[in-house]
């Protein structure tokens, strides 16, 4: 008597097919979880750095002011005082106002007036430069933080230029010291986008250039260099960012935009990248890089206008 077959076979393939998208599903859900968490850090690394930036403004806006105040009264003084001189000039026939005017000439000499002069013009240009600078970090990280809370979807037509801008400020506030930014911003049309999440793009690979290039760099060597290029190239905006670190071995080339690939230990989530992809795509453009050992690497990033 034959034995009918078991019908169980079947089933252990659809077990098999089964797993293997739980599995699936498991690494998706993973994945989602990880880039919620990271969306969650930027959005409180946003809000922190709000309230600083907020701090911050207070205090800049009256030392802006006093500044301005004290110019303005050095340089009332520093009238009277050459008026002061015309018309002590003008009466210097008279022996005892020659003789005064001599004694003062000598004070003014060895007090060194003149250099003083040059010297606190200098120190004045000096600290509204440096003020300037300040209000524009404080500026773009406002700009950023609130950009932050923006949902994605939320889009307006925008010069990615600004973008590169702010994420340089951002970046150079921490790599001055090891790293010089070059750019070079073509004439660009404005582009449908959201302006944070591009944002965050450029300060990614920026930051990623920085680590790389304070990697190979020791401290008494050439200092590091990043080139940001932007161009309009027939119905595409291109955006190069190129540095001068290590490279990236030909062997992890295809996974750096994976999640979670890193090679910077415990201190990189690995995330980074794969963000950057995701903001990029759904901006329906793309980031493509080349990179040569101990030259350097370019992150191209392309998007429609
Ligand atoms: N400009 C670069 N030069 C050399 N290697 C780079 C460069 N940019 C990225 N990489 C490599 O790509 C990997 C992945 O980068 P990604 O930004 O995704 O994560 P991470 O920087 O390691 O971590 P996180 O961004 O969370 O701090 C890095 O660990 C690094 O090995
Ligand atoms: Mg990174």
């Amino acid at each position: 008597m034959m034995m009918a077959m078991p019908n169980s076979i079947p089933k252990f393939e659809n077990l098999d097919q089964e797993n293997k998208h739980l599995r699936e599903e498991l690494t998706q859900l993973k994945e989602d979880k990880a880039k919620v968490i990271e969306k969650e850090r930027w959005i409180s690394i946003g809000r922190l750095a709000a309230g600083i930036a907020h701090e911050i403004n207070n205090p800049l806006g009256f030392v802006q002011n006093n500044l301005f105040a004290l110019d303005l009264y050095i340089q009332n003084f520093s009238q009277l005082i050459q008026n002061y001189h015309l018309l002590l000039e003008s009466i210097a026939h008279i022996p005892e106002v020659k003789a005064a005017l001599t004694k003062l000439k000598e004070i003014e000499k060895s007090l060194k007036i003149a250099e003083n002069m040059v010297e606190i013009n200098n120190a004045f240009t000096q600290c509204h430069d440096g003020l300037k600078r300040i209000e524009n970090i404080v500026k773009t990280i406002r700009n950023f933080s609130q950009n932050e809370s923006v949902s994605e979807e939320e889009t307006e037509p925008y010069n990615i230029n600004i973008c590169v801008e702010n994420a340089i400020i951002l970046t150079k506030t921490e790599h001055r010291y090891h790293t010089d930014f070059i750019t070079d911003y073509g004439d660009i049309p404005l582009i449908e986008c959201n302006p944070g999440k591009l944002t965050q793009v450029f300060l990614n690979i920026l930051i990623n250039a920085c680590h790389a290039i304070r990697e190979f760099h020791s401290p008494d060597q050439q200092r590091g260099m990043i080139m940001i290029k932007t161009k309009a190239v027939r119905n595409q905006i291109i955006c190069e960012i190129t540095d001068n670190g290590p490279g990236i071995p030909e062997e992890i080339q295809n996974h750096i935009f994976d999640p979670f690939f890193t090679t910077k230990g415990a201190i990189g989530t690995g995330l980074g990248l794969s963000i950057c992809t995701d903001i990029i795509s759904k901006h329906k453009g793309e980031i493509t890089l080349t990179s040569k050992l101990n030259q350097g690497t370019s992150f191209i990033i392309t998007l429609p206008q």
